[in-house]
């Protein structure tokens, strides 16, 4: 039972009924200390912080860009800022820290830079690590056989848990295959294939099997690895019920959806071109689903039980999974999406603090309406995503799609909510 829950001390946005940890059979410990959790604007971390407060841990949430939405987001953490490929700043974020939450991936740099990047990002992480006599990391990182030939990104996630643990602090590893939950880019692919092409064609490597797990599993495991001791140093896959081939999960998605599609045997399996395809149909930009796609050649099954003996609760089966998933958008309740994390080189994107600079030029003007404040604030709160722009939209259309068949993630990115707003929402990114 969370006791920490009470109306006195809310997590804000989180009722008690939305956090997923309350029936997890391990014992909370909230003596041991800090808990520092990195990646904490995205989709992962953005999660399990809440999810830490109301067990009563002291968390340290880690990010790369301050913003005052954070504090609000989880009243009682402390915000750090700091950035894995800048080591001098990860001093203060390990400061007192029992143990590290590493929720971090670089697929943002595109296919070309994203595996030295993730690397080097490691290397600095665990060095600081042991510095600062941190005495745990737990890193989630991706399923697949070593021993078969694993895609860039699959191969990057398991060099980055080998580098992690090639220092003195421990390591405790989980590994997940595709996870199910409102706000997953690989969950988003799949939706939007479903939703917007009547013709699904299905390549060879689409009979290959993978074991899909829900958000709030890998929630569950990822507190549960905190608060079972023996997992120290240990590997964990983690996954579902189900193991499906991807062909079976399109159609799975279909049949929740209700929708007819028709599933054509493709002779063509270029995995490269069908990922830019992807890209121009769903909101997730090229450069997440080439890494993402490619990792479809291989199966991610997990190799043994130990996650669910050591941890031990009833995980969700596929269909559950995207049910609860599609219920949480229908009620406008996504707190974290892949699209909150930031992509840094996105020279001219204008960020936050720019806005405080005084601008050349200003211009102003004013038109009565007969709107209430609380109508005319609700219309400019669902600017971008689905409404489009205040007027012109088709232009703002037009520049999205240009900039999407160049690579770029156009408009089609949409937004964490189709109505509400908060700092450091993307609304538009087309650049
Ligand atoms: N989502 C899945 O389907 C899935 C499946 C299996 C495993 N995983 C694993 O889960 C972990 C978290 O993934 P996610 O889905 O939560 O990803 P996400 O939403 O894309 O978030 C990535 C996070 O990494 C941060 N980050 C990137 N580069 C950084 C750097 N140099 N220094 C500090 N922070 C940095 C980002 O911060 P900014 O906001 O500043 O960019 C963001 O908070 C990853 O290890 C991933 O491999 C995810």
């Amino acid at each position: 039972m969370s006791d920490i829950l009470d109306s006195d001390h809310p997590i804000q946005g989180y009722p008690r009924e939305e956090l997923f940890c309350d029936e997890l059979p391990t014992r909370r410990r909230p003596e041991i200390g800090k808990i520092l959790v990195t990646g904490a604007s995205g989709y992962i971390g953005g999660r399990l912080a809440p999810e830490l407060l109301a067990r009563g841990y002291q968390v340290r949430a880690m990010v790369r860009l301050a913003s005052p939405v954070y504090e609000t987001r989880w009243p009682g953490a402390e915000i750090v800022v700091a950035d894995t490929l800048q080591p001098e700043s990860l001093r203060a974020a390990m400061q007192d820290v029992h143990t590290a939450y590493y929720l971090i991936h670089s697929l943002l740099l595109g296919p070309d830079k994203f595996e030295e990047a993730e690397i080097e990002a490691a290397a600095n992480f665990r060095k600081a690590a042991e510095r600062a006599h941190v005495s745990r990391i737990i890193y989630l990182g991706g399923l697949g056989d070593t021993r078969s030939r694993l895609s860039d990104h699959l191969r990057s996630r398991m060099k980055v848990a080998e580098e992690l643990a090639g220092g003195k602090v421990p390591v405790t590893v989980l590994r997940a295959a595709i996870i199910v939950g409102s706000g997953s880019a690989s969950y988003e692919i799949i939706k939007h294939l479903v939703k917007n092409l009547f013709v699904i064609l299905i390549p060879r490597w689409a009979k290959n099997k993978c074991q899909p797990v829900a958000i709030r599993d890998v929630i569950k495991y990822l507190v549960g690895a905190l608060e079972t001791p023996e997992t120290t140093g240990m590997h964990l896959d983690i996954g579902g019920v189900d193991i499906l081939t991807y062909e079976e999960m399109l159609k799975g998605m279909a049949d929740i959806l209700g929708v007819k599609r028709i599933f054509l045997p493709s002779p063509f399996s270029g995995i490269g071109f069908l990922s830019y395809v992807a890209s121009l149909i769903t909101p997730v930009p090229a450069a997440i689903t080439v890494c993402l796609m490619r990792g479809l050649a291989n199966e991610v099954v997990c190799q043994d039980q130990k996650a669910r003996e050591l941890i031990p609760f009833q995980p969700l089966t596929y269909r559950q999974s995207i049910v609860k998933a599609l219920s949480r958008e229908e009620q406008d309740q996504v707190h974290t999406r892949w699209s909150d994390a930031y992509p840094p080189a996105h020279e001219l994107a204008v960020k936050l603090h720019e806005l405080d600079k005084t601008p050349a030029y200003t211009a102003s003007y004013s038109l009565v309406s007969d709107k209430s404040a609380a109508a005319l604030f609700r219309s400019v709160c669902e600017v971008g995503g689905g409404q489009g722009w205040f007027h012109h939209s088709w232009m703002w259309r037009m520049r999205g799609g240009i900039d999407r068949l160049l690579l770029g993630v156009g408009i089609s990115r949409g937004r964490r909510s189709p109505s509400k707003l908060a700092v450091h929402d993307v609304i538009v990114l087309a650049g």
